[in-house]
């Protein structure tokens, strides 16, 4: 059987990208091919979470821009470029909080105009051999992350003490990165390095990525896992089963305050409450340092009906007003450590963030 992966690409620049769609999981396991330029399907499938957590959207809009360009393979240098920005601009509508969209769909740009500069001397314009470069960029950044998760991994599983309980919210394991995770990496990093954890794995509502995803994810790494509502998370606490709780992020800013998945925040909260350490796990792409504070990270708000009609069945009155933001912010002084792939940030102070920068 073929190896299923959140996301790849198939053949050169003619080729597909393939997304495991993770709406079906864990019940369907089933891939989406995008190709021939279809860049609407791929705007598509990170707007309605096929593909979904903020690594994996970077990598799946860096690819985004290669299906997109395969219209203009054979075009003049006006045609090309013209493409290329239109299909940046829509790409990035596709959601708003996961800074790594914009970082991957940034990198792309960047390498697109250097290839250009370095074609000017040559004085003659290929579009199908700058194609071909872009695709090598996204296969970096691809690459870029399953080495950056380990990294994380390595560094966040230091903080584990062995035998803990260890509480995660929303998925950011394997499905939501390149393969390995962030806050799963560092339970899989523990595991492997022979610490008996327990995760709990909070169910996620409305979307459940918690008890569809991150409960999958660590089956099938053998990890064992108890899966319980978001509303069971003070109890569980209060009982003394969590020693330490992690994780991911879509955006961090330059104070270290964390967007993520709803719900975050309110078990920083308990985790405060409880003097139970709450980490961060995440690589350098999901720093947003131009925004000096959480409360200018823009949220994203979803449509009512996923929490109206979650997963087809109606289980609220017609027409209900309902507020649905897809992210919350957890300030800084919640957060024990940010691990990255460069070590772990503590504490999480402007300056310490800035210095991670600089190395
Ligand atoms: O709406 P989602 O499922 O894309 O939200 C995902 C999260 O909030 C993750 O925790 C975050 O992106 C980190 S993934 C490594």
């Amino acid at each position: 059987m073929r190896k299923i992966e959140t996301i790849h690409w198939v053949g050169e620049v003619d080729g597909q990208l393939r997304l495991l769609d993770q709406t079906l999981l864990p019940t369907v396991l089933e891939e989406r091919e995008y190709a021939d330029g279809d860049v609407e399907g791929v705007w598509e499938a990170i707007h309605s979470l096929r593909v979904r957590g903020a690594p994996a959207i970077g990598i799946a809009a860096a690819y985004g821009v290669c299906v997109g360009l395969q219209t203009v393979l054979e075009a003049d240098e006006e045609t090309f470029f013209i493409r290329l920005n239109e299909v940046l601009a829509y790409l990035s509508s596709s959601r708003p909080t996961a800074v790594n969209l914009f970082w991957a769909l940034d990198r792309m740009k960047a390498s697109a105009v250097e290839i250009r500069k370095q074609m000017r001397f040559s004085q003659s314009f290929d579009a199908r051999e700058i194609a071909f470069r872009l695709l090598e960029e996204a296969r970096q950044i691809h690459e870029d992350d399953r080495r950056i998760c380990h990294a994380i991994g390595t560094f966040g599983a230091e903080l584990l003490p062995d035998g803990a309980g260890v509480l995660t919210h929303c998925n950011a394991g394997g499905l939501a990165t390149s393969e390995y995770g962030t806050a799963l990496a560092v339970f899989a990093k523990a595991w492997e390095n022979g610490k008996k954890i327990h995760v709990y794995a909070d169910e996620t509502r409305p979307l459940l990525q918690g008890a569809r995803l991150t409960t999958w994810e660590m089956r099938q790494r053998g990890i064992p896992v108890t899966l319980i509502c978001d509303s069971m998370a003070a109890q569980v606490m209060r009982e003394g089963k969590i020693q330490a709780v992690v994780v991911g992020a879509d955006r961090i800013t330059a104070n270290g305050d964390t967007a993520n998945k709803i719900g975050t925040y309110s078990v920083a909260c308990l985790a405060h409450l409880h003097q139970i350490p709450f980490y961060v796990a995440a690589p350098k792409s999901t720093f947003d340092l131009t925004l000096p504070t959480g409360d200018l990270i823009p949220i994203e708000q979803r449509h009512p009906r996923e929490i109206t009609h979650g997963f087809g069945s109606q289980s609220a009155p017609d027409g209900i007003d309902v507020y649905n933001p897809a992210f919350d912010v957890t300030p800084a002084r919640y957060i024990r450590g940010i691990i990255t792939e460069k070590g772990v940030i503590s504490p999480v102070t402007e300056e310490n963030i800035r210095q991670l920068f600089l190395d």
